[in-house]
């Protein structure tokens, strides 16, 4: 194979973007081949490209080796499994289902090791994260002792909300923030510093907005060793903030947007503890280093770049950036912290998946919410 044929299932917000990065040649061995949305109006711009009426059309015939499924979150189960099941390549968009027994039934659903199976994680490759993660890998900052993660800059109007139906719904979207905005955060989170054994979190419910789900989270969660961490988000605020701590024995790291100042690092001579116990004065710090971090290529390839992996790892066998299995880490985060804000307790991890279920499933039957309705894609927002 020369080419990767390759379909999109739900040409909204994101699936447009894929297609028209595709059609305009940005990803070199893919060819965009199909595209199926259920509103034909999302098609128009798209006339040249085959359209399917349903789905299972589009998966079932020989127009395509790969699929692209872009649609609302719960969807991506149900696709995503026929996908597998019909011997197609899969990537899906985050989060790759809405909750850990859905994101089980989806990968145990990829059963032959040649079908290739990548999620749509496009901030792992911004060259600030992936430094980082080889100043951790590398024990550049020693024995991680606090993560602080305030995230608050994806805000969000009461107009966006109302933009498609599914939208801050239990049933159509299974979160809020957590679900929509934050899988890419919560999954580097777990990518750079792997699963905590225990959280607390507090979720405001339409703190700061008309709607059943959460726009507003603080976190708390504890690790193995020790390690703590704090992860703030929400939809509400601005300009709000994106700013990552981390403190390692061996010093400080702050990733911040360039403008803010990328990454800094200031580094401990000495380890912070082993000063901590050897020193005789009583209030002075181990002797610092600014180390420079340079950082090239802006914030990276992003969803080409995904794009590009995908097809790569299909006709060269290339290593995916994003394995679609370990999405079911950022989705049983989010579900623990949405269960320890409802259950008002601490959840130790891994957490119960089939008790979490459950209680979306309750949220959904015991929904009374009206939703307002005003349906837009991103490009029509004036
Ligand atoms: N990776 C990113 O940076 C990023 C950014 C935005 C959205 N997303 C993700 O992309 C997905 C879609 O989000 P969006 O903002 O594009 O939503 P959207 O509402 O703009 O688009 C979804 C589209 O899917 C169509 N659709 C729904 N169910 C379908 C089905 N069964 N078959 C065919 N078409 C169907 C709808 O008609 C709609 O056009 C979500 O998973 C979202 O989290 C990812």
């Amino acid at each position: 194979m020369n080419t990767v044929k390759i379909g999109i299932i739900g040409v909204g917000n994101m699936g447009s973007a894929h297609a028209r990065n595709i059609l305009d040649g940005k990803v070199p061995g893919m060819e965009l081949t199909a595209l199926c949305d259920h509103n034909p109006e999302r098609l128009k711009p798209f006339a040249k490209v085959k359209a399917f009426g349903t789905a299972e059309d589009l998966i079932a015939g020989d127009t395509v080796d790969a699929v692209l499924v872009a649609t609302p979150h719960y969807d991506h189960t149900t696709l995503g499994i026929a996908t597998l099941e019909a011997g197609k390549h899969l990537l899906v968009e985050k989060p790759i289902s809405v909750h850990k027994a859905d994101c089980e039934r989806l990968i145990t659903a990829h059963k032959d090791p040649k079908v290739i199976f990548a999620a749509m994680f496009n901030q792992r490759t911004d060259p600030h994260y992936t430094k980082l993660r080889s100043l951790i890998q590398d024990g550049e900052l020693g024995e991680i002792r606090r993560v602080v993660w305030t995230i608050t800059d994806w805000f969000r109007t009461f107009s966006y909300y109302a933009s498609g139906g599914w939208r801050a719904t239990w049933k159509g979207e299974g979160g809020g923030v957590l679900l929509n905005q934050c899988p890419h955060q919560l999954d580097l989170w777990q990518w750079l510093f792997g699963m905590p054994q225990s959280l607390r979190a507090f979720c405001g419910i339409g703190r700061y907005h008309d709607i059943e789900v959460e726009d507003d989270v603080t976190c708390y969660m504890e690790y193995g060793n020790g390690c703590r961490g704090v992860f703030m988000t929400t939809t509400g605020e601005a300009p709000g903030t994106n700013r990552l701590e981390i403190t390692g024995e061996r010093g400080k790291v702050v990733v911040e947007p360039a403008e803010h100042g990328g990454i800094r690092f200031i580094r401990n001579e000495v380890a912070m503890t082993e000063w901590s116990k050897t020193t005789e004065g009583g209030f002075t710090k181990p002797s610092t280093w600014n180390v420079e971090i340079p950082v090239k290529g802006g914030n990276g390839p992003q969803h080409v770049g995904i794009l590009k992996n995908f097809a790569n790892a299909i006709l060269k066998g290339e290593e995916l950036i994003a394995p679609a299995a370990e999405g079911i880490r950022s989705v049983e985060l989010a579900n623990a912290m949405l269960y320890s804000g409802f259950t008002d307790a601490t959840v130790e991890l891994p957490l119960d998946g089939a008790a979490y279920e459950k209680k979306l499933k309750e949220l959904i039957a015991n929904s009374k919410f009206e939703k307002k309705v005003e349906e837009k894609l991103a490009s029509d927002f004036k």
